[in-house]
């Protein structure tokens, strides 16, 4: 049985996968299950911690100082809000700064949630 926003992924080729819509069923991929990656919290001295600035009352900007190499890099950012409505995913190319601007007025509060080549998935909590 999955949950929606769960990330799985799979042991031998790699694919990862994020629920859309819960169901019933086990994910396998390589005829093997597929591994439920756990959400790691970062402190905020760690390279995954996602820090969160206000512009104003729906801009926001997240930014993050981990290191962006072809060896070790952060694939993706998700900004969720924390009634699991909105979400929206920015892809990073390797050169590219780890800065992500976002337009949310997310009242009941939101959280960042971001997927490294190495690491896996690491969320921080805005409000
Ligand atoms: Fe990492």
């Amino acid at each position: 049985m999955t949950k929606k926003l769960e990330i799985y992924k799979c042991r031998v080729c790699s694919n990862v996968i994020e629920v859309v819509h819960e169901g019933e069923g086990t994910l396998v991929c390589c005829k093997e299950d597929m591994e439920l990656l756990k959400e790691n919290i970062p402190e905020p001295e760690n390279p995954h911690y996602a820090y969160v600035e206000e512009l104003d009352d729906m801009l926001k900007k997240v930014t993050l100082k981990h290191v962006m190499t072809h060896e070790h890099h952060i694939e993706y950012v998700e900004v969720i809000s924390n009634d699991g409505k909105f979400l929206k995913r920015k892809y990073f190319e390797e050169t590219e700064p780890l800065e992500f601007l976002f337009r949310c007025e997310c009242k009941e509060g939101f959280y960042v949630r971001l997927y490294c080549n190495l690491d896996n998935v690491w969320i921080t909590r805005a409000k």
